[in-house]
């Protein structure tokens, strides 16, 4: 019998999505550029389902029912190229060529022009929920062409996770790179979501003194609440590890210095292009950098100046954390969505928000209760122009907007770095500030590059002769 898929590269990620598809009762060809990872896989997964054993990427192509559907589970960059250039002759009108990697949206936009143009169909997948989401049910977006599609969704949707309602967590995102754009926007939420949490764990720590064992218990705590989430449910579990080796919390015993393999980056990087302000997303990659600057770090211990006031810790601190924690995080949903909104736009995608929001609940790094609230909020033709005025969010947050204060406010004077609860607190007032500086910018932008500006009283742009007689005149005629 012909399979209906082939995987080639099949690392943890790829073994686990080919194990997952067979397991689903689909027949897998399998492919690896060194035969051990395919005869490991076999002998130790061979029961899993049915797979065909191949050497060669023509072995694998003959062995795949038409259309084909080939899978590329390499690493992202230059080795997707490498695949798919070695693929692209051996196959025939109408193939598809799938990318499973956290490729960069703009290589999968441009791989998919050209796969069209031979008359093939590229498709960018994201996929998240690690190794055991890629066994046992990962999130997907994917991307190309609809009409890929038509016969590439039904297996994508077979083996992703499903939401509480049954519902599966994977739908055709958008054309071209649209899937891999969306799951990079994904990675950028994850990195502001752990970083919150990771802000809420020093304030615990380093403001109330309450050790990890402890806080092990008040996460879990938040994990039957608002806030359930995965992030949530495995933080209790990182906090509560004990390190075998010296007894001590495992957090203490662990290089503080995040690593990063550049999808945040490459969030934030987009949202520049964009103008759209992802500012807790952003502080969450600096965050990192900040923390991996170790030499620097180690200087400024013993020569920067703290200052710190001498302030009590307001009582009620730990539910204080935890509303700032709810609304630092929420303002980071809101920012990437509303990063996809612009994207949509820019890059002509017809992004269905409340689709996207309903394939995170499930499945992947982000998933959290609050999805299906986010899913609620986008639903319908009145969807809010940002996730923060759905009435559910207004309340939610709102009430959240003291706590959030006196937590941002100690820890400032206590000199704990909380970079993404304050930004996020910055971006909220920004957002709903009457008057904002901007028009002191403009001002001086006017002075010193002649770039104009708009009145608030009058249509039109306008120039002030700030170096003679400080008029104004209509600077519709002056570039
Ligand atoms: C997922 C994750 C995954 C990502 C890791 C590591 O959705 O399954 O986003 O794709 O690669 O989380 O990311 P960093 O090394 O950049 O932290």
């Amino acid at each position: 019998m012909p399979a209906q898929i082939g995987v080639t590269g099949l690392a943890v990620m790829g073994a686990n999505l080919a194990r997952n598809l067979a397991r689903n009762g689909y027949t897998v060809a399998l492919h690896n550029r060194s035969m051990e990872k395919t005869d490991a896989l076999l002998a130790k997964h061979g029961d899993d389902g049915d797979f065909v054993r191949t050497e060669t990427l023509q072995e694998l192509v003959d062995a795949l029912e038409k259309p084909r559907r080939v899978l590329i589970m390499v690493k992202a960059g230059a080795p997707v190229d490498a695949v798919v250039d070695q693929l692209v002759p051996l196959l025939e009108e109408g193939d598809i060529v799938i990318d499973g990697g956290n490729s960069h949206f703009q290589d999968t936009r441009r791989r998919e022009a050209a796969l069209a143009e031979k008359g093939l169909h590229f498709v960018g997948v994201g996929v998240s929920g690690g190794e055991e989401g890629a066994l046992n049910g990962p999130s997907i977006m994917p991307g190309g062409s609809e009409e890929s599609y038509k016969a590439l969704g039904p297996l994508l949707e077979k083996i992703s996770a499903k939401a509480d309602d049954g519902a599966p967590c994977c739908a055709w995102i958008g054309t071209d790179g649209a899937g891999h754009f969306v799951k990079m926007v994904h990675n950028g939420i994850e990195y502001a979501d752990m970083q919150v949490i990771g802000e809420a764990y020093d304030l615990l720590r380093s403001a109330a003194g309450i050790e990890p064992a402890e806080q092990a218990k008040i996460f879990g705590e938040w994990n039957r609440g608002e806030l359930s989430s995965f992030l949530i449910e495995i933080t209790a579990e990182v906090l509560a590890h004990v390190d075998v080796k010296t007894g001590k919390p495992f957090v203490d015993v662990v290089v503080d210095a995040a690593g990063q393999k550049g999808t945040g980056r490459w969030t934030v990087q987009s949202a520049l292009d964009l103008g759209s302000p992802v500012s807790g997303i952003a502080e969450s990659v600096f965050a990192r950098g900040i923390s991996s600057q170790t030499a620097q770090r180690a200087i400024a211990q013993n020569t920067l100046e703290g200052h710190k006031a001498e302030v009590e810790v307001p009582e009620g601190f730990v539910e204080d954390v935890r509303q700032a924690l709810y609304a630092s995080k929420l303002i980071s949903y809101a920012q990437g969505l509303d990063m996809l909104g612009s994207a949509a736009k820019e890059y002509g995608w017809d992004l269905k928000l409340d689709q996207i929001a309903s394939l995170w609940r499930a499945g992947c790094i982000i998933r959290a209760d609050l999805l299906k609230v986010i899913m609620e909020a986008y639903k319908g033709s009145e969807a809010p122009a940002n996730l923060l005025f759905a009435p559910a969010f207004v309340a939610s947050v709102g009430k959240a907007v003291p706590a959030w204060r006196r937590v941002v406010a100690t820890a400032v004077q206590l000199g704990i770095p909380v970079p993404v609860f304050s930004s996020s607190l910055a971006y909220y007032d920004a957002l709903r500030a009457g008057r904002l500086p901007a028009a002191l910018i403009q001002g001086q932008r006017d002075l010193f590059g002649a770039h104009t500006y708009h009145r608030v009283d009058a249509e039109g742009t306008f120039h002030t002769l700030w170096g003679e007689d400080r008029s104004e005149i209509s600077a519709v005629d002056t570039h």
